[in-house]
């Protein structure tokens, strides 16, 4: 597919005040300790990531997860900005993957379904006719590899062999993420994968973000930016219809930053809001593309993406349902975070227009994306 650009999206996103409230701490080496223990008595470990000027992550060995994340509003005071749960045993098979990495495809593959080199696959039906997020058991819910790396900034690198024929996929596929917090405020999700027969992979972080502070109310009056003029637009099961729309004059257009709950009622679907893949504009030999500004005017945090990736789910916490209580006994009802979701396009193993997600022997699937933090 042929890159999309413009003269807008080739502008730099304005990278508002690049202070940081923060003072300078000293720089805490990474540490691990036990989280706690699956049902079948597997014990997972918990990373600490603290950079020079005191933002801080965990990431836990079951699902790559990032738990909590900790950074600076326009004084300086630090708030853990994505949902998740103080214990591991909270994080149970029907929470909708907070903080996870998320495959060996991420998002839908209609009914199942799809077709390479010449063979069927067929995949578990895990969200009403599709399939979701890798299947049943998929990276979320497996327990990773560790190890510290000897960085200058706090790295973690986690790592996983999924086998042949795991939740239906074909070939060895050996993937890794490594986390890297860096002292510019920016948390690096660099993922990389091999295969020994051809498949498909789509992997990206499903971290649900509430920059006012997980718990704090809704995301309704955050703002967003996403660099896409085009998104693909769904059925009713949440499948891209294989068309690429224009967003102009649409509710769907976040070209300038717009409050998320403006117009989400317009948005139609069930339950109502955002969860559609934005096609990101990228501009000839820009690796790294901005893909979005999140801005919280209250708390003034605002997070940038920048990603290689062709496009980006923006979901905005539609199925939270007031069920789940995440940490320090806050409910997180609808809207309370929002995932921007770096990836390919949703079912592409089936849509040949759309970007390619095969992974072939012999070649390295290698990705970033980095969601780095201010205030002002
Ligand atoms: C994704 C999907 C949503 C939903 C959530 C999990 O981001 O796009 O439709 O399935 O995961 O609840």
């Amino acid at each position: 597919m042929k890159h999309r650009h413009s003269a807008l999206a080739c502008g730099l996103i304005a990278l508002s005040a690049l202070v940081h409230a923060t003072q300078a701490a000293p720089v805490s080496p990474v540490t691990v300790k036990t989280f706690g223990r699956t049902a079948e008595g597997r014990k997972v470990e918990i990373y600490t990531l603290i950079n020079k000027k005191g933002m801080k992550v965990r990431v836990m060995t079951r699902g790559a997860t990032v738990v909590d994340l900790y950074t600076p509003d326009r004084n300086g005071k630090l708030a853990d900005i994505v949902l998740g749960f103080s214990s591991l045993d909270s994080y149970g098979p029907t929470v909708p993957y907070f903080g996870a990495v998320v495959g060996r495809y991420a998002n839908r593959i209609a009914n199942g379904k799809f077709m390479l080199e010449g063979k069927t696959y067929q995949l578990a039906k895990n969200n009403g006719p599709n399939a979701l997020h890798g299947g049943l058991k998929g990276f979320d819910k497996q327990i990773w590899k560790s190890e510290v790396l000897k960085t200058a900034e706090p790295s973690v690198r986690f790592a996983l062999r999924s086998p042949d024929g795991q939740e239906g996929y074909p070939g060895t596929l050996d993937v890794a993420v490594t986390y890297t917090l860096t002292d510019q405020n920016e948390l690096r999700l660099s993922y990389l994968a091999t295969t020994d027969k051809p498949t498909v992979l789509n992997v990206t972080n499903h971290s649900y973000f509430n920059l006012a502070g997980a718990g704090n109310g809704t995301i309704l009056d955050q703002q967003l930016k996403l660099n896409a003029g085009q998104f693909t637009p769904v059925n009713a099961t949440l499948i891209p219809t294989g068309e690429i729309k224009s967003v102009a004059g649409t509710v769907m257009d976040f070209r300038k930053s717009t409050p998320i709950g403006m117009r989400i009622k317009q948005v139609g679907g069930k339950p109502i809001g955002y969860d559609h893949n934005y096609v990101l504009a990228r501009c000839p030999f820009v690796h790294m593309t901005t893909a979005a500004v999140a801005h919280d005017p209250k708390s003034g945090r605002t997070m940038t993406v920048f990603t290689d990736q062709p496009g980006i789910q923006f979901y905005s916490g539609n199925f939270l349902d007031g069920t789940i209580t995440g940490r320090g006994g806050k409910v997180y009802n609808q809207y309370s975070g929002f995932c921007l979701e770096t990836q390919h396009f949703p079912d592409s193993p089936n849509e040949p227009t759309f970007p390619s997600t095969e992974l072939k022997p012999g070649r390295t699937y290698k990705t970033t994306t980095v969601y780095k933090f201010s205030a002002n």
